[in-house]
């Protein structure tokens, strides 16, 4: 196969937490990376601790509930990189509120963060990498997609259940244009959400988790650094757990 270099990736929400650490390797790995996150002053504070020099990033403002700001993020990348290779959806809100609580508005609202986005980014993003013959999209679900969700939301884990279920139907749409599209599961994370949502609960997550201790971001960067790889061509349409055996299929 004919090497495709060099790749270029973008990441939603890349500011902070798990988003910032998939950036990380991506760029540990060789890769160039669009960091977006919703303000620009976000993504361009991220990108500088990660890339000084700036030489291999680009911050972007990209509110993944805007289409326009997808049709911008892809004309922005292309004009710096010429390419782009490489999605990942990470960006998401987390809500607690308690499922009869969860307001019709509050609920479409996190579906629109974190569902719709994921639609709209897979339609204006996928279609240029399958009209360009190769792509690599990993999208960020969630173990609250696969059992309901504990700590999380009910809007929350419908939404991380619908990106399981969109990742195959675009994995379907692309497969023979060259582009992957997978889902990663993770379930807690060592990342400032988790601290925050849960600051009082922690040692009893732990105490839940079979391998006794919260995951890596770094972990999940490296995870998506081999999804993105060219030798992933065969790995498409999955949802990949990450959870300390949490959920076992
Ligand atoms: N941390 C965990 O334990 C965990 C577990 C399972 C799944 N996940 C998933 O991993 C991803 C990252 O989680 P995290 O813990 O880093 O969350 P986080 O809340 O720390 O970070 C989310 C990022 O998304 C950005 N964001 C929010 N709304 C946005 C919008 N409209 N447009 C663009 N950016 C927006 C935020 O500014 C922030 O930088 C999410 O999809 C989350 O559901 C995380």
């Amino acid at each position: 196969m004919t090497p495709i270099t060099p790749h270029v990736a973008l990441v939603t929400g890349a500011a902070q937490g798990v988003g910032h650490a998939i950036a990380s390797r991506l760029l540990a790995a060789g890769f160039a990376v669009a960091i977006s996150d919703l303000t620009l002053a976000g993504a361009q504070a991220a990108a500088h601790k990660l890339d000084p020099t700036g030489e291999k990033t680009l911050a972007l403002k990209l509110d993944v509930t805007q289409t326009v700001d997808f049709e911008a993020a892809l004309a922005a990348i292309l004009k710096r990189f010429k390419a782009l290779q490489v999605v990942v959806n990470n960006a998401a809100v987390t809500k607690t509120t308690p499922v009869l609580e969860i307001s019709a508005e509050e609920f479409s609202q996190v579906v629109s963060t974190n569902l719709t986005s994921v639609f709209v980014s897979c339609q204006v993003l996928g279609k240029y990498l399958a009209d360009s013959g190769y792509g690599r999209i990993i999208n960020l679900a969630s173990l609250a997609g696969q059992n309901g969700g504990t700590a999380t939301g009910a809007h929350y884990a419908a939404s991380k259940g619908g990106i399981v279920t969109l990742t195959k139907i675009f994995a379907r749409e692309f497969g023979a244009q060259g582009v992957t599209v997978n889902a990663i599961a993770p379930g807690p994370i060592d990342s400032p959400m988790v601290r925050s949502v849960a600051a009082d609960k922690m040692e009893k997550i732990i105490a839940n988790i079979p391998v006794r201790r919260v995951g890596s971001a770094d972990f999940l960067g490296d995870l998506i650094v081999l999804l993105a790889s060219e030798d992933a061509y065969f790995a498409t349409g999955a949802t990949w757990d990450v959870n300390g055996g949490l959920f076992m299929r």
